[in-house]
């Protein structure tokens, strides 16, 4: 059978490859046991790229990644690299393709398996099946404004500036994704801002709102600052359904909702472009969690936050929810089953290493498929 889905992956640096390698593991079984294949390319990014080619990441590999399905993207960076000038460092490797890709839409779902309820900082009654979607701006705000720089005053004295800026469609694009998600989960969509200090957000809000009234009645929106919804995503988790927010709150935001779950190892996430002719968007899968660079090589990492991406790219670039959910099960099945990475260790379960874990999954995959 000759491929008829083509993937790029980006291993990257750190705990990368070693993750990138059981998400391999995954595929080669799907090629196997399901109706469909994939075509793999490969290509270096980050510091690995930096390294090989003296660029975060080339042009060829830019190329690779906008002609494929999905770009399947590990992590970037280490003390290695850390002390390259700003526009050198390995970081700019995944910023340039969310550019460059325009994947405007980042889903963040934070999930808490039932296995790991204890696992969280938070008391098990407030996570236990905790099911919610940040859904992130990726391709503007303070990230990517202009003016930025740092400047030098003359007097001893330097200043550093970010500008914070988004337009009407900008925000329009990415509450229609959170809107649209919800419609398929409970129906609720929380707008994140600082419309009390920022012109940006008072306009974040006008328009989110204007997207609910015009276009999505159904849905039931509420707004609330971003420093509240920090609050109240430690106070009170299950709260919510779907998070929408700037690139920089959601930043902020997606890390503290993957700490809810017990561990950022196990938050998978997608990047997703505007939809083509052909309903067909341009996306990129990636773990939540960066390159680890303490434990890399050790075969210590957790791969289920990369193999759960994949998951992702199989529910929303391939319509395979039916493959995506059995993926879905297996690690459940193998957490119940008492199997942890040295992330979500607890008394009395069994510590296995990265490897051992994808082994274990792809036979969890073998007997829920038979
Ligand atoms: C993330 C990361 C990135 C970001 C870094 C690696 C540039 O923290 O994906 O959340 O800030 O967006
Ligand atoms: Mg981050």
């Amino acid at each position: 059978m000759s491929a008829n889905r083509k993937l790029l992956m980006l291993p990257g640096d750190g705990i990368g490859p070693e993750v990138m390698g059981e998400v391999r593991r995954v595929i080669d079984w799907m090629d196997k046991r399901r109706a469909v294949t994939f075509g793999i390319d490969e290509d270096d990014v980050g510091g690995a790229a930096i390294d090989a080619h003296g660029t975060p990441i080339t042009d060829e590999a830019m190329e690779k990644a906008m002609g494929v399905d999905a770009v399947i993207f590990g992590a970037v960076g280490g003390p290695k690299w850390d002390d390259l000038p700003f526009a050198q460092k390995p970081e700019r490797g995944i910023l340039r393709l969310r550019k460059d890709m325009d994947l405007f839409a980042n889903l963040r779902p934070a999930m808490c398996f039932d296995a790991l309820t204890s696992a969280s900082s938070l008391k098990p009654e407030l996570v236990s099946g905790l099911d919610l979607m940040i859904v992130r701006e990726l391709t503007g705000g303070i990230y990517f404004g202009e003016p930025r720089g740092i400047e030098d005053l003359g007097d001893g004295q330097r200043r550093g500036y970010n500008t914070q800026s988004y337009t009407t469609s900008e925000i329009h694009r990415v509450v229609r994704v959170a809107c649209e998600l919800a419609e398929k989960r409970q129906g609720r969509v929380t707008s994140t801002e600082k419309a009390n200090v920022m012109e940006s957000g008072i306009l974040w809000r006008e328009e989110a709102q204007h997207i609910r009234d015009s276009e999505f009645p159904g849905i039931e929106m509420d707004h609330l600052y971003a420093d509240n919804c920090a609050m109240q995503l430690v106070r009170s988790p299950k709260q919510f359904d779907v998070i929408v927010t700037d690139n920089l709150f959601g930043d902020l935001l997606s890390d503290v909702a993957a700490m809810l779950t017990g561990s950022l190892g196990m938050l998978p996430s997608a990047s997703l472009g505007a939809a083509d002719a052909t309903g067909r968007r341009k996306a990129l899968y990636e773990p939540v969690h960066g390159s680890a660079p303490d434990i890399a090589g050790q075969g210590a990492a957790n791969p289920l936050a990369m193999i759960l991406s994949f998951a992702m790219a199989l529910r929303y670039s391939f319509d395979l929810s039916e493959d995506a959910k059995l993926i879905e099960d297996a690690v459940d099945n193998l957490l119940a089953g008492g199997m942890r990475t040295g992330d979500i260790m607890e008394a009395g379960m069994a510590k296995v290493s990265t490897s051992v874990m994808g082994e274990s999954l792809v036979r969890e995959l073998d007997k829920l498929a038979a």
